[in-house]
């Protein structure tokens, strides 16, 4: 019997723990009244990229990149793409290198499947491994050695 009852008591004293431990992360994701994309969560945020900056990859991240992607941020990533010249979106220019320094790659990687402001989000259009190809082309922009691989003519059409 008490050994019944010691059990019992362990077990709802696990079950408080376990409550406690949950509260503080439920608490965090709905702080404030920020739009959820600009609480990107921690987890979220210190994701490491699992996919690293192959060619290969690079070349993945570009086919993608150039479906869904260049209408807006346009083919060179500065911004000026058809679509965000037409809507008059305020864009940043991602070849230059202080645009995108502060990010994470899990942060990319959350913005591009979550969507942020006028940007719509990948969701479950595309794999993660995709995203995470998308997320290393975007940050070769920044990267003049990636840059000077380019075709001249593709330059001048941005
Ligand atoms: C309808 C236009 C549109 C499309 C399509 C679009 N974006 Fe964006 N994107 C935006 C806008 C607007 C912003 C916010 C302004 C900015 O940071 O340039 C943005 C921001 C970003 C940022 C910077 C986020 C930050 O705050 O640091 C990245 C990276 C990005 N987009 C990547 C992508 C990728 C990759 C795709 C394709 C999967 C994509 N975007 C598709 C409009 C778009």
């Amino acid at each position: 019997m008490w050994k019944i009852l010691i059990t019992l008591s362990l077990l709802s004293l696990l079950a408080l723990a376990v409550a406690q431990e949950a509260k503080p992360t439920q608490g965090a994701s709905k702080t404030g009244p920020t739009p959820a994309y600009y609480a990107i969560p921690q987890q979220a945020a210190r994701k490491e990229n699992p996919v690293s900056t192959t060619p290969e990859s690079l070349a993945r991240g570009k086919k993608q990149y150039g479906y869904d992607c260049a209408m807006c941020h346009g083919k060179q990533g500065n911004g000026k793409g058809d679509v965000a010249v037409d809507m008059k979106l305020g864009m940043h220019d991602e070849t230059n290198p202080a645009t995108l320094k502060d990010r994470s790659d899990g942060e990319l990687f959350y913005i591009i499947k979550k969507g942020k402001d006028q940007m719509p989000p990948e969701g479950d259009r595309v794999k993660d491994e995709t995203i995470w190809d998308m997320v290393n082309y975007v940050r070769s922009f920044a990267n003049k050695g990636a840059a000077a691989e380019k075709p001249a003519e593709e330059k001048a059409a941005n």
